[in-house]
């Protein structure tokens, strides 16, 4: 364990964060009373038994859902799936028309369920357990059904999603084949094709399809499906060139009152890349790409202009360097040459030297990225 250990003094609050990295599925629990219907969200749901098959759900007795299940001796779990946060955040909130804008279908056992839920289950009351502020409805499961998709998660306060290991894995194969232009550009990438030459599931290709759509490295075109998406000069010059725009600006406007602590930040993260070019060779695109941006990402920050940080982060960066420099081991020491130029001179306060190492550096991104693509007839 790594901090924060039990005190037997135990406040609730110290107690609400140590819990809440207990990560967790997302659900609302739904019930109704002559009164109509009720619900609430609610991640204390757990399965008991398989057999005979119940459930646990945990309310906070000042809920009036939780009244309303008492009442009503029934209660549904509609399990939430990961785009589903905006209802997560709509029954966590007290309200005289929590249903509002919600599909609802009607249950076997006229409980009312959320139509877009990843799952449905229906329980009856079999007992009403008190601990602490809440009640625990111990419920044995009259219907329970599954849909498709990937599950809300709740950890630390916040929501996020679910990831399987092996997912993360397939995704990370394709994207090598995208990189190494296994596909033309412009071409259609089939579902069923990609599951196949991967050798997984449907659910899996389709992970990776929408990892690689975040990336930018295909895109869904609304006719045809997922298509890879073209790279060419045009594209990487305009990116190279809004950030050394910026990173230019960021040093008129700061490199004569920065301070200590600032620059051995940039430093720290400078040292951190360069360690990951060894020779004129990549040890890990993935990682040099993940330290380059943070370098590039610190120097922006300096300015403490959010207008700048947010101009810097729509630029797609990682998807031209991916796109570009990604499909190859072989990079260049230059490239650390001219990062250190804008190190050092920042260090020295010197505005002329350090906008010209960024200057040097948006050149030979650019010159690199048509010597890349002279290889693929123009276009990756
Ligand atoms: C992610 C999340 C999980 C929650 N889990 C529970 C829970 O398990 N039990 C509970 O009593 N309240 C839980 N809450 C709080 C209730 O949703 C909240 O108090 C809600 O307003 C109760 O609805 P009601 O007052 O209309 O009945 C949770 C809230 C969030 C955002």
């Amino acid at each position: 364990m790594s901090s924060n250990s039990v005190s037997s003094a135990l406040d609730g609050q110290h107690f609400r964060h140590v819990v809440g990295h207990l990560a967790s599925g997302v659900t609302v629990v739904t019930t109704r009373t002559a009164t109509g219907p009720h619900g609430m969200t609610a991640s204390s749901v757990t399965s008991l038994s398989l057999d005979p098959p119940m459930m646990l759900a945990c309310l906070n007795r000042a809920a009036p859902t939780a009244h309303a299940v008492s009442e009503s001796g029934r209660y549904a779990v509609n399990v939430l799936g990961q785009e589903h946060a905006h209802l997560a955040q709509q029954f966590a909130v007290p309200s005289e028309d929590k249903f509002r804008g919600v599909g609802l279908t009607a249950g076997e056992h006229d409980l009312p369920l959320l139509a877009e839920a990843l799952a449905h289950i229906e329980c009856e009351v079999v007992e009403e357990i008190t601990g602490g502020t809440h009640s625990i409805f111990v419920g044995r499961v009259l219907s329970a059904s599954a849909g498709q998709g990937q599950p809300l998660t709740y950890f630390r306060g916040g929501f996020g999603r679910f990831e399987f290991a092996r997912d993360d894995a397939v995704y990370r194969r394709a994207r090598t084949q995208v990189l190494e232009r296994q596909y033309a550009a412009g071409a259609v990438l089939h579902l069923d094709d990609l599951a196949h030459e991967l050798g997984v599931d449907a659910a899996s290709a389709f992970y990776a399809l929408t990892r690689l759509a975040a990336d930018g490295l295909v895109q869904r075109d609304p006719s045809r499906g997922y298509v890879i998406t073209p790279f060419d000069v045009t594209t990487s010059d305009a990116t190279f060139d809004a950030r050394s725009a910026i990173e230019l600006g960021v040093i008129a406007l700061t490199a004569h009152h920065l301070d200590v602590e600032q620059l051995a930040e940039l430093r720290r993260r400078f040292e951190q890349m360069a360690a990951l070019l060894v020779g004129e060779r990549f040890l890990d695109f993935d990682s040099y790409l993940d330290a380059n941006y943070a370098f590039h990402e610190h120097l922006v920050s300096l300015a403490g202009n959010p207008a700048l940080t947010a101009a810097f982060g729509s630029l797609s960066i990682k998807t031209v360097m991916t796109r570009s420099f990604g499909s190859t081991p072989v990079t260049s020491q230059d490239f650390i040459d001219a990062q250190r130029q804008i190190t050092e001179g920042l260090e020295r306060r010197d505005a002329a030297a350090a906008s010209a190492g960024v200057m040097r550096y948006t050149e030979l991104a650019k010159q690199r990225v048509r010597e890349i693509l002279a290889h693929t007839g123009g276009r990756l």
